[in-house]
Protein backbone atom coordinates (compact mmCIF):
# COMPACT_ATOMS: atom_id res chain seq x y z
CA UNK A 1 0.00 0.00 0.00
CA UNK A 2 3.06 2.16 -0.09
CA UNK A 3 3.53 4.21 -2.63
CA UNK A 4 6.16 7.30 -3.78
CA UNK A 5 5.71 10.34 -2.47
CA UNK A 6 2.99 9.69 -0.30
CA UNK A 7 2.11 7.86 2.99
CA UNK A 8 -0.92 5.64 3.45
CA UNK A 9 -3.02 6.95 6.57
CA UNK A 10 -5.92 4.61 5.86
CA UNK A 11 -9.03 3.55 3.92
CA UNK A 12 -11.88 5.61 3.37
CA UNK A 13 -15.71 4.16 3.75
CA UNK A 14 -18.70 4.76 1.31
CA UNK A 15 -22.19 5.49 2.99
CA UNK A 16 -22.57 1.59 2.56
CA UNK A 17 -19.64 0.86 4.53
CA UNK A 18 -18.00 -0.64 1.13
CA UNK A 19 -14.70 0.44 0.66
CA UNK A 20 -14.10 4.11 -0.97
CA UNK A 21 -10.47 4.59 -1.77
CA UNK A 22 -7.29 4.58 -0.06
CA UNK A 23 -6.11 7.81 1.88
CA UNK A 24 -2.76 9.46 1.33
CA UNK A 25 -0.53 12.39 2.69
CA UNK A 26 1.38 13.64 -0.07
CA UNK A 27 5.27 14.62 1.35
CA UNK A 28 5.39 17.07 -0.82
CA UNK A 29 3.01 18.57 0.93
CA UNK A 30 4.21 17.24 4.59
CA UNK A 31 5.12 20.88 5.52
CA UNK A 32 1.81 22.30 4.58
CA UNK A 33 1.43 21.27 8.55
CA UNK A 34 -1.33 19.25 9.70
CA UNK A 35 -3.95 18.63 12.83
CA UNK A 36 -5.35 15.73 14.69
CA UNK A 37 -7.98 16.40 17.03
CA UNK A 38 -11.07 13.97 18.54
CA UNK A 39 -11.79 13.38 21.83
CA UNK A 40 -10.11 11.41 24.53
CA UNK A 41 -9.96 7.50 23.52
CA UNK A 42 -10.63 8.03 19.68
CA UNK A 43 -7.28 7.24 18.29
CA UNK A 44 -5.14 10.44 18.02
CA UNK A 45 -2.03 8.88 19.21
CA UNK A 46 -2.37 5.96 17.25
CA UNK A 47 -2.75 8.83 14.52
CA UNK A 48 0.27 10.27 15.19
CA UNK A 49 1.95 6.84 15.71
CA UNK A 50 1.05 5.85 11.95
CA UNK A 51 1.80 8.83 10.44
CA UNK A 52 5.50 9.68 12.08
CA UNK A 53 6.39 5.76 10.73
CA UNK A 54 4.97 6.57 7.47
CA UNK A 55 7.52 9.65 7.40
CA UNK A 56 10.07 7.63 9.02
CA UNK A 57 9.89 5.21 6.35
CA UNK A 58 10.17 8.01 3.70
CA UNK A 59 13.06 9.22 5.46
CA UNK A 60 12.08 12.41 7.23
CA UNK A 61 13.13 12.48 10.61
CA UNK A 62 9.94 13.24 13.21
CA UNK A 63 10.13 14.71 16.53
CA UNK A 64 6.89 13.78 18.85
CA UNK A 65 6.36 14.39 22.83
CA UNK A 66 5.14 11.06 24.26
CA UNK A 67 2.82 12.56 26.82
CA UNK A 68 1.36 9.02 28.24
CA UNK A 69 4.19 6.83 27.27
CA UNK A 70 1.93 5.05 25.22
CA UNK A 71 3.82 6.34 22.19
CA UNK A 72 7.31 4.49 23.38
CA UNK A 73 6.14 1.01 22.02
CA UNK A 74 7.26 2.62 18.32
CA UNK A 75 10.46 1.35 18.94
CA UNK A 76 9.47 -2.00 18.52
CA UNK A 77 8.46 -4.51 16.50
CA UNK A 78 4.36 -4.74 15.84
CA UNK A 79 2.69 -7.61 17.47
CA UNK A 80 -0.18 -9.88 15.83
CA UNK A 81 -3.39 -8.79 17.98
CA UNK A 82 -7.08 -9.37 17.09
CA UNK A 83 -8.22 -5.78 16.69
CA UNK A 84 -4.88 -4.77 14.76
CA UNK A 85 -5.64 -7.53 12.56
CA UNK A 86 -8.76 -6.68 11.83
CA UNK A 87 -8.53 -3.25 11.37
CA UNK A 88 -5.94 -4.28 8.34
CA UNK A 89 -8.14 -7.10 6.69
CA UNK A 90 -11.21 -4.17 7.07
CA UNK A 91 -9.11 -1.28 5.18
CA UNK A 92 -7.70 -4.15 2.86
CA UNK A 93 -4.23 -3.94 3.88
CA UNK A 94 -2.29 -6.73 2.32
CA UNK A 95 0.22 -7.90 3.57
CA UNK A 96 0.00 -6.10 6.96
CA UNK A 97 4.11 -6.05 7.45
CA UNK A 98 5.07 -5.36 11.24
CA UNK A 99 8.38 -2.74 11.54
CA UNK A 100 10.06 -1.34 14.42
CA UNK A 101 11.23 2.13 14.21
CA UNK A 102 14.51 4.02 14.64
CA UNK A 103 13.56 5.62 17.95
CA UNK A 104 15.59 8.45 19.90
CA UNK A 105 14.21 8.78 23.56
CA UNK A 106 14.60 11.92 25.36
CA UNK A 107 13.75 13.11 28.68
CA UNK A 108 14.44 16.60 30.32
CA UNK A 109 14.46 14.78 33.49
CA UNK A 110 17.33 12.77 31.80
CA UNK A 111 15.56 9.53 33.60
CA UNK A 112 13.47 7.84 30.18
CA UNK A 113 15.83 9.01 27.22
CA UNK A 114 19.17 11.35 26.96
CA UNK A 115 19.15 15.09 28.89
CA UNK A 116 17.70 17.43 26.58
CA UNK A 117 18.84 20.86 28.05
CA UNK A 118 19.51 24.38 26.26
CA UNK A 119 20.70 27.50 28.02
CA UNK A 120 19.57 30.69 29.29
CA UNK A 121 21.02 32.87 26.50
CA UNK A 122 19.34 31.10 23.81
CA UNK A 123 16.23 30.23 25.49
CA UNK A 124 15.92 34.04 25.62
CA UNK A 125 13.77 36.89 27.40
CA UNK A 126 10.24 36.12 25.73
CA UNK A 127 10.30 32.42 26.52
CA UNK A 128 11.60 33.12 29.75
CA UNK A 129 8.77 35.09 30.75
CA UNK A 130 6.37 32.80 29.22
CA UNK A 131 8.19 30.29 31.14
CA UNK A 132 7.71 32.18 34.85
CA UNK A 133 4.38 33.82 33.69
CA UNK A 134 5.91 36.84 34.00
CA UNK A 135 4.27 40.42 34.67
CA UNK A 136 4.85 43.07 32.10
CA UNK A 137 7.06 45.04 34.91
CA UNK A 138 9.06 41.39 35.44
CA UNK A 139 9.27 41.21 31.55
CA UNK A 140 11.02 44.24 31.26
CA UNK A 141 13.59 43.59 33.66
CA UNK A 142 14.42 40.41 32.29
CA UNK A 143 14.45 42.00 28.59
CA UNK A 144 17.36 44.28 30.33
CA UNK A 145 18.87 41.55 31.89
CA UNK A 146 19.53 39.56 28.73
CA UNK A 147 20.53 43.07 27.12
CA UNK A 148 23.22 43.21 29.68
CA UNK A 149 24.01 39.72 29.31
CA UNK A 150 24.10 39.97 25.66
CA UNK A 151 26.03 43.21 25.36
CA UNK A 152 28.33 42.71 28.41
CA UNK A 153 29.27 38.94 27.04
CA UNK A 154 27.95 37.35 30.18
CA UNK A 155 26.80 34.10 29.10
CA UNK A 156 23.52 33.14 30.90
CA UNK A 157 23.89 29.29 30.60
CA UNK A 158 22.03 27.76 33.49
CA UNK A 159 19.71 28.93 36.12
CA UNK A 160 22.86 30.41 38.81
CA UNK A 161 23.50 32.76 36.05
CA UNK A 162 20.58 34.46 35.99
CA UNK A 163 20.20 34.43 39.26
CA UNK A 164 23.90 36.13 39.75
CA UNK A 165 22.53 38.53 37.01
CA UNK A 166 19.79 39.53 38.90
CA UNK A 167 21.50 40.06 42.20
CA UNK A 168 24.21 42.33 40.25
CA UNK A 169 21.35 44.12 38.91
CA UNK A 170 19.41 44.71 42.49
CA UNK A 171 22.78 45.87 43.86
CA UNK A 172 22.95 48.48 41.32
CA UNK A 173 19.73 49.06 39.75
CA UNK A 174 20.18 52.89 40.31
CA UNK A 175 22.88 53.10 37.85
CA UNK A 176 22.06 50.37 35.65
CA UNK A 177 18.60 52.15 34.86
CA UNK A 178 20.00 55.15 33.42
CA UNK A 179 22.19 52.94 30.98
CA UNK A 180 19.40 50.31 30.61
CA UNK A 181 15.85 51.47 31.45
CA UNK A 182 14.05 51.32 34.91
CA UNK A 183 15.08 48.08 36.76
CA UNK A 184 12.16 47.86 40.02
CA UNK A 185 13.79 46.29 42.60
CA UNK A 186 10.48 44.61 43.60
CA UNK A 187 10.57 43.24 40.04
CA UNK A 188 13.94 41.46 40.49
CA UNK A 189 13.48 40.30 43.24
CA UNK A 190 9.91 38.40 42.31
CA UNK A 191 11.53 37.02 39.56
CA UNK A 192 14.44 35.80 41.51
CA UNK A 193 11.52 34.09 43.55
CA UNK A 194 10.03 32.62 40.41
CA UNK A 195 13.35 31.53 39.37
CA UNK A 196 13.62 29.26 42.79
CA UNK A 197 10.09 28.00 42.17
CA UNK A 198 11.18 26.57 38.70
CA UNK A 199 14.10 25.59 40.69
CA UNK A 200 12.10 23.28 42.84
CA UNK A 201 10.14 22.34 39.40
CA UNK A 202 13.40 20.92 38.48
CA UNK A 203 14.02 22.79 35.39
CA UNK A 204 17.30 23.59 36.48
CA UNK A 205 17.96 20.01 35.18
CA UNK A 206 17.05 21.27 31.64
CA UNK A 207 19.18 24.91 31.92
CA UNK A 208 23.29 24.07 31.44
CA UNK A 209 25.18 22.15 29.19
CA UNK A 210 25.65 20.71 26.75
CA UNK A 211 22.46 21.79 25.09
CA UNK A 212 20.70 19.71 22.18
CA UNK A 213 22.31 19.90 18.89
CA UNK A 214 19.51 20.40 16.39
CA UNK A 215 21.29 18.42 14.00
CA UNK A 216 20.55 15.21 16.61
CA UNK A 217 17.16 15.12 16.14
CA UNK A 218 17.51 15.28 12.37
CA UNK A 219 19.13 12.19 11.89
CA UNK A 220 18.82 9.41 9.47
CA UNK A 221 19.60 6.12 9.53
CA UNK A 222 22.39 4.27 7.10
CA UNK A 223 19.09 2.60 5.42
CA UNK A 224 17.44 5.91 4.77
CA UNK A 225 14.64 5.92 7.38
CA UNK A 226 14.43 9.08 9.74
CA UNK A 227 15.33 8.96 13.28
CA UNK A 228 11.89 9.67 15.29
CA UNK A 229 13.02 11.58 18.38
CA UNK A 230 10.22 10.91 20.59
CA UNK A 231 10.48 13.19 24.51
CA UNK A 232 9.64 11.62 27.74
CA UNK A 233 6.18 14.12 28.64
CA UNK A 234 4.83 12.40 31.54
CA UNK A 235 6.99 14.14 34.70
CA UNK A 236 7.01 16.95 32.79
CA UNK A 237 3.30 17.17 31.91
CA UNK A 238 3.00 18.13 35.73
CA UNK A 239 4.58 21.29 34.45
CA UNK A 240 2.58 22.27 31.80
CA UNK A 241 4.57 25.89 31.00
CA UNK A 242 7.86 23.94 30.89
CA UNK A 243 6.46 21.61 28.74
CA UNK A 244 4.74 23.85 26.63
CA UNK A 245 7.91 26.47 26.68
CA UNK A 246 10.58 24.28 25.69
CA UNK A 247 8.53 22.89 22.52
CA UNK A 248 8.00 26.46 21.53
CA UNK A 249 12.36 27.00 22.41
CA UNK A 250 12.19 23.80 19.96
CA UNK A 251 10.59 24.72 17.82
CA UNK A 252 12.02 28.54 17.41
CA UNK A 253 15.69 26.77 17.49
CA UNK A 254 14.80 25.07 14.10
CA UNK A 255 13.23 27.84 12.39
CA UNK A 256 16.38 30.19 13.19
CA UNK A 257 19.27 27.51 12.38
CA UNK A 258 17.84 25.84 9.32
CA UNK A 259 18.31 27.24 5.84
CA UNK A 260 15.35 28.33 3.61
CA UNK A 261 14.84 25.34 1.24
CA UNK A 262 11.20 27.08 -0.40
CA UNK A 263 8.38 23.77 -1.12
CA UNK A 264 10.82 20.52 -1.02
CA UNK A 265 9.88 17.03 -2.03
CA UNK A 266 9.27 15.84 0.74
CA UNK A 267 9.75 17.84 5.06
CA UNK A 268 13.24 17.93 6.44
CA UNK A 269 11.73 17.50 9.64
CA UNK A 270 8.06 16.62 10.90
CA UNK A 271 7.27 17.74 14.63
CA UNK A 272 4.35 16.83 16.52
CA UNK A 273 2.85 19.03 19.22
CA UNK A 274 0.69 16.45 21.43
CA UNK A 275 -1.57 18.36 24.03
CA UNK A 276 -1.20 21.52 22.11
CA UNK A 277 -3.66 23.04 24.16
CA UNK A 278 -0.95 23.70 26.66
CA UNK A 279 0.90 26.00 24.37
CA UNK A 280 -1.97 28.82 23.83
CA UNK A 281 -3.58 28.20 27.03
CA UNK A 282 -3.41 32.21 28.70
CA UNK A 283 -0.63 32.51 26.24
CA UNK A 284 -0.45 36.70 25.70
CA UNK A 285 -1.53 37.73 22.45
CA UNK A 286 2.07 38.85 21.74
CA UNK A 287 3.14 35.26 22.19
CA UNK A 288 0.35 33.80 19.86
CA UNK A 289 1.15 35.82 17.20
CA UNK A 290 4.80 34.91 16.96
CA UNK A 291 3.71 31.65 17.28
CA UNK A 292 1.14 32.54 14.32
CA UNK A 293 4.24 33.57 12.46
CA UNK A 294 7.01 30.74 13.27
CA UNK A 295 4.70 28.33 12.02
CA UNK A 296 4.06 30.09 7.97
CA UNK A 297 7.40 31.02 8.14
CA UNK A 298 9.00 27.45 9.10
CA UNK A 299 7.11 25.92 5.83
CA UNK A 300 9.80 27.34 3.78
CA UNK A 301 12.39 25.96 5.98
CA UNK A 302 11.02 21.91 4.76
CA UNK A 303 9.37 21.33 8.64
CA UNK A 304 6.21 20.38 9.21
CA UNK A 305 4.22 20.96 12.50
CA UNK A 306 0.96 19.20 13.41
CA UNK A 307 -0.83 19.78 16.29
CA UNK A 308 -2.03 17.15 18.45
CA UNK A 309 -5.29 17.96 21.01
CA UNK A 310 -9.01 16.75 22.20
CA UNK A 311 -10.68 20.13 20.79
CA UNK A 312 -9.98 22.14 17.39
CA UNK A 313 -11.22 25.45 19.46
CA UNK A 314 -7.59 24.49 21.78
CA UNK A 315 -5.67 26.10 18.64
CA UNK A 316 -5.75 29.82 17.66
CA UNK A 317 -7.85 30.33 14.27
CA UNK A 318 -4.65 31.93 12.89
CA UNK A 319 -2.54 28.84 13.33
CA UNK A 320 -5.72 26.61 12.48
CA UNK A 321 -5.97 28.21 9.20
CA UNK A 322 -2.95 27.17 8.47
CA UNK A 323 -3.12 23.98 8.88
CA UNK A 324 -3.41 21.98 5.81
CA UNK A 325 -3.69 18.24 6.66
CA UNK A 326 -6.17 17.22 9.20
CA UNK A 327 -7.54 14.19 10.68
CA UNK A 328 -10.61 14.37 12.92
CA UNK A 329 -11.73 11.57 15.32
CA UNK A 330 -14.87 11.96 16.94
CA UNK A 331 -16.20 14.78 18.74
CA UNK A 332 -18.50 14.54 22.20
CA UNK A 333 -21.39 17.10 21.27
CA UNK A 334 -23.05 17.80 24.83
CA UNK A 335 -22.32 21.01 26.35
CA UNK A 336 -22.47 24.29 24.10
CA UNK A 337 -18.98 24.32 23.91
CA UNK A 338 -18.72 20.81 22.64
CA UNK A 339 -21.15 21.69 19.99
CA UNK A 340 -18.91 24.70 19.01
CA UNK A 341 -16.14 22.58 18.63
CA UNK A 342 -17.96 20.32 16.41
CA UNK A 343 -19.37 23.22 14.39
CA UNK A 344 -15.56 24.28 13.91
CA UNK A 345 -14.01 21.20 12.80
CA UNK A 346 -16.73 20.36 10.38
CA UNK A 347 -16.72 24.14 8.98
CA UNK A 348 -12.70 23.71 7.97
CA UNK A 349 -13.53 20.08 5.74
CA UNK A 350 -13.84 20.69 2.18
CA UNK A 351 -18.01 19.07 2.22
CA UNK A 352 -18.49 15.94 0.96
CA UNK A 353 -22.23 15.28 -0.59
CA UNK A 354 -22.33 12.17 0.65
CA UNK A 355 -22.55 13.15 4.49
CA UNK A 356 -23.08 16.01 7.07
CA UNK A 357 -20.03 16.55 8.63
CA UNK A 358 -21.21 17.53 11.67
CA UNK A 359 -23.11 14.71 12.45
CA UNK A 360 -20.86 11.90 11.00
CA UNK A 361 -17.96 13.67 14.19
CA UNK A 362 -19.85 12.54 16.54
CA UNK A 363 -20.65 9.21 14.92
CA UNK A 364 -17.11 8.14 14.38
CA UNK A 365 -15.88 5.26 16.01
CA UNK A 366 -12.02 4.00 17.82
CA UNK A 367 -9.49 4.32 15.24
CA UNK A 368 -11.98 6.57 12.34
CA UNK A 369 -11.90 10.29 11.74
CA UNK A 370 -12.68 12.51 9.20
CA UNK A 371 -9.25 13.07 7.04
CA UNK A 372 -8.66 15.89 4.28
CA UNK A 373 -5.20 15.94 3.03
CA UNK A 374 -3.55 18.53 0.64
CA UNK A 375 -3.51 17.44 -2.88
CA UNK A 376 -2.98 19.10 -6.71
CA UNK A 377 -1.83 22.32 -6.05
CA UNK A 378 -2.30 22.25 -2.73
CA UNK A 379 -5.62 22.34 -2.52
CA UNK A 380 -7.47 20.49 0.65
CA UNK A 381 -9.23 17.07 -0.56
CA UNK A 382 -12.85 16.58 0.11
CA UNK A 383 -13.44 14.85 3.73
CA UNK A 384 -13.83 11.26 3.05
CA UNK A 385 -14.68 9.06 6.17
CA UNK A 386 -11.50 6.92 7.10
CA UNK A 387 -10.88 4.08 8.61
CA UNK A 388 -7.09 4.80 10.35
CA UNK A 389 -4.50 1.87 9.18
CA UNK A 390 -2.99 -0.20 12.27
CA UNK A 391 0.51 0.82 13.01
CA UNK A 392 3.26 -1.50 12.06
CA UNK A 393 4.90 -1.06 15.43
CA UNK A 394 4.09 -1.93 18.75
CA UNK A 395 0.71 -0.44 20.10
CA UNK A 396 1.67 0.56 23.78
CA UNK A 397 4.50 1.12 25.91
CA UNK A 398 8.10 -0.41 26.20
CA UNK A 399 9.47 -1.84 29.11
CA UNK A 400 11.93 -0.05 30.94
CA UNK A 401 14.39 -2.85 30.21
CA UNK A 402 13.07 -2.41 25.78
CA UNK A 403 13.63 0.94 26.44
CA UNK A 404 17.19 1.14 27.97
CA UNK A 405 18.35 -1.17 25.03
CA UNK A 406 17.28 1.31 22.45
CA UNK A 407 19.35 3.94 24.33
CA UNK A 408 22.14 2.12 24.52
CA UNK A 409 22.76 1.86 21.31
CA UNK A 410 21.03 5.20 20.16
CA UNK A 411 23.41 7.60 18.27
CA UNK A 412 23.77 10.48 20.81
CA UNK A 413 24.67 7.85 23.53
CA UNK A 414 27.20 9.75 25.91
CA UNK A 415 26.94 12.70 23.98
CA UNK A 416 24.55 14.64 26.57
CA UNK A 417 24.53 12.31 29.90
CA UNK A 418 26.95 14.62 31.79
CA UNK A 419 26.85 18.20 32.71
CA UNK A 420 29.36 20.14 31.98
CA UNK A 421 29.61 23.77 33.86
CA UNK A 422 32.19 26.00 32.28
CA UNK A 423 32.59 29.82 33.24
CA UNK A 424 29.74 31.75 32.61
CA UNK A 425 27.79 34.52 34.13
CA UNK A 426 28.00 33.25 37.65
CA UNK A 427 31.46 32.68 37.94
CA UNK A 428 32.47 35.82 36.00
CA UNK A 429 30.00 37.85 38.29
CA UNK A 430 31.64 36.29 41.35
CA UNK A 431 35.12 36.69 39.97
CA UNK A 432 34.43 40.34 39.13
CA UNK A 433 32.85 41.04 42.68
CA UNK A 434 36.23 39.07 44.08
CA UNK A 435 38.54 41.32 41.73
CA UNK A 436 36.53 44.62 42.84
CA UNK A 437 36.51 43.92 46.86
CA UNK A 438 40.55 43.24 46.62
CA UNK A 439 41.19 45.97 44.85
CA UNK A 440 38.75 47.93 47.25
CA UNK A 441 41.00 46.59 49.97
CA UNK A 442 44.26 47.36 48.67
CA UNK A 443 42.88 51.09 48.23
CA UNK A 444 42.03 50.90 51.65
CA UNK A 445 44.83 49.26 53.08
CA UNK A 446 47.25 52.33 50.86
CA UNK A 447 44.98 54.61 51.47
CA UNK A 448 45.63 54.15 55.26
CA UNK A 449 49.45 54.59 54.97
CA UNK A 450 50.67 57.50 56.86
CA UNK A 451 51.84 60.07 54.62
CA UNK A 452 55.73 59.72 55.20
CA UNK A 453 57.47 62.75 56.85
CA UNK A 454 54.79 65.05 55.74
CA UNK A 455 55.70 64.84 52.16
CA UNK A 456 52.70 63.30 49.58
CA UNK A 457 55.66 61.43 47.88
CA UNK A 458 56.99 57.87 48.36
CA UNK A 459 59.69 55.87 46.75
CA UNK A 460 57.96 52.74 45.28
CA UNK A 461 60.30 49.70 46.56
CA UNK A 462 63.01 51.06 48.53
CA UNK A 463 60.86 50.58 51.95
CA UNK A 464 59.30 53.41 52.63
CA UNK A 465 56.12 52.55 51.33
CA UNK A 466 56.56 50.51 55.05
CA UNK A 467 54.69 52.75 57.76
CA UNK A 468 57.19 55.13 59.87
CA UNK A 469 55.38 57.38 61.79
CA UNK A 470 54.15 56.29 65.20
CA UNK A 471 50.84 57.80 63.83
CA UNK A 472 50.23 54.85 61.91
CA UNK A 473 47.24 54.29 63.59
CA UNK A 474 45.61 57.93 62.50
CA UNK A 475 42.84 58.06 59.77
CA UNK A 476 43.88 58.91 56.64
CA UNK A 477 42.81 62.15 54.91
CA UNK A 478 42.36 60.72 51.29
CA UNK A 479 44.91 61.88 48.63
CA UNK A 480 44.33 65.36 47.49
CA UNK A 481 42.59 65.17 43.55
CA UNK A 482 42.24 61.43 44.17
CA UNK A 483 38.77 59.75 45.05
CA UNK A 484 38.14 56.58 45.13
CA UNK A 485 36.10 54.34 43.12
CA UNK A 486 33.58 52.64 44.05
CA UNK A 487 32.62 49.55 43.67
CA UNK A 488 29.58 50.67 40.95
CA UNK A 489 31.41 52.70 39.36
CA UNK A 490 34.03 50.21 38.84
CA UNK A 491 31.55 47.48 37.78
CA UNK A 492 29.92 50.21 35.17
CA UNK A 493 32.83 51.27 33.97
CA UNK A 494 33.83 47.17 32.88
CA UNK A 495 30.19 46.89 31.85
CA UNK A 496 30.53 49.60 29.30
CA UNK A 497 34.43 47.97 28.34
CA UNK A 498 32.22 45.25 27.44
CA UNK A 499 29.48 46.45 25.66
CA UNK A 500 32.30 48.76 23.35
CA UNK A 501 34.12 45.58 22.96
CA UNK A 502 30.95 43.55 22.02
CA UNK A 503 29.76 46.17 19.63
CA UNK A 504 31.35 43.98 16.44
CA UNK A 505 28.84 41.21 17.64
CA UNK A 506 26.07 41.80 18.99
CA UNK A 507 23.80 39.28 19.60
CA UNK A 508 20.74 39.47 17.32
CA UNK A 509 17.15 37.80 18.72
CA UNK A 510 14.63 36.21 15.87
CA UNK A 511 10.83 36.40 16.38
CA UNK A 512 11.00 33.89 19.39
CA UNK A 513 13.46 35.51 21.32
CA UNK A 514 16.35 32.64 20.61
CA UNK A 515 19.69 33.41 19.18
CA UNK A 516 19.95 33.85 15.53
CA UNK A 517 23.12 32.65 14.19
N1 LIG B 1 -6.00 3.02 13.77
C1 LIG B 1 -6.31 2.16 14.75
N2 LIG B 1 -6.33 0.83 14.50
C2 LIG B 1 -6.61 -0.04 15.46
N3 LIG B 1 -6.89 0.32 16.73
C3 LIG B 1 -6.90 1.61 17.04
C4 LIG B 1 -6.59 2.60 16.07
N4 LIG B 1 -6.65 3.80 16.66
C5 LIG B 1 -6.97 3.58 17.95
N5 LIG B 1 -7.13 2.27 18.20
C6 LIG B 1 -7.47 1.68 19.51
O1 LIG B 1 -7.98 2.68 20.36
C7 LIG B 1 -7.15 2.83 21.52
C8 LIG B 1 -7.08 4.28 21.95
O2 LIG B 1 -6.42 5.02 20.96
P1 LIG B 1 -5.43 6.22 21.32
O3 LIG B 1 -4.58 5.88 22.47
O4 LIG B 1 -4.76 6.61 20.05
O5 LIG B 1 -6.48 7.33 21.74
P2 LIG B 1 -6.19 8.86 22.11
O6 LIG B 1 -7.14 9.67 21.35
O7 LIG B 1 -4.76 9.16 21.96
O8 LIG B 1 -6.60 8.89 23.63
P3 LIG B 1 -6.12 9.93 24.77
O9 LIG B 1 -6.80 11.21 24.50
O10 LIG B 1 -6.60 9.26 26.00
O11 LIG B 1 -4.63 10.01 24.67
C9 LIG B 1 -5.84 2.21 21.11
O12 LIG B 1 -5.13 1.71 22.22
C10 LIG B 1 -6.26 1.11 20.18
O13 LIG B 1 -6.65 -0.03 20.92
MG1 LIG C 1 -3.29 9.80 23.27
Amino acid sequence: MLQDGKLFVGTSRKPDNSINKPEYLELKFGNRHGLVTGATGTGKTVTLQVLAEGFSNAGVPVFCADVKGDLSGIGAMGEAKDFLLKRAEEIGLQPYDFQEFPVIFWDLYGEKGHRVRTTMTEMGPLLLSRLMNASDAQEGVLNIAFKIADQGGLPLLDLKDLQALLNYMGENATQLSNQFGFISKASVGSIQRELLILEQQGAQHFFGEPALKISDIMRTTNDGRGAISVLAADKLMMNPRLYGTFLLWLLSELFEELPEVGDPEKPRLVFFFDEAHLLFNDAPKVLIERVEQVVRLIRSKGVGVYFVTQNPLDVPETVLAQLGNRVQHALRAYTPREQKAVKTAADTFRPNPDFDCATVITQLGTGEALVSTLEGKGVPSMVERTLIRPPASRVGPLSDAERAGVMKVSPVTGLYDEDFDRESAYEILAARAKKLEAQQQAEQEAAQQPQNGGSRWTLPGFGDDEPTTPSGTAKPKGRSGYQRETVVEAAMKSAARSVANSLGRAIVRGILGSLRR
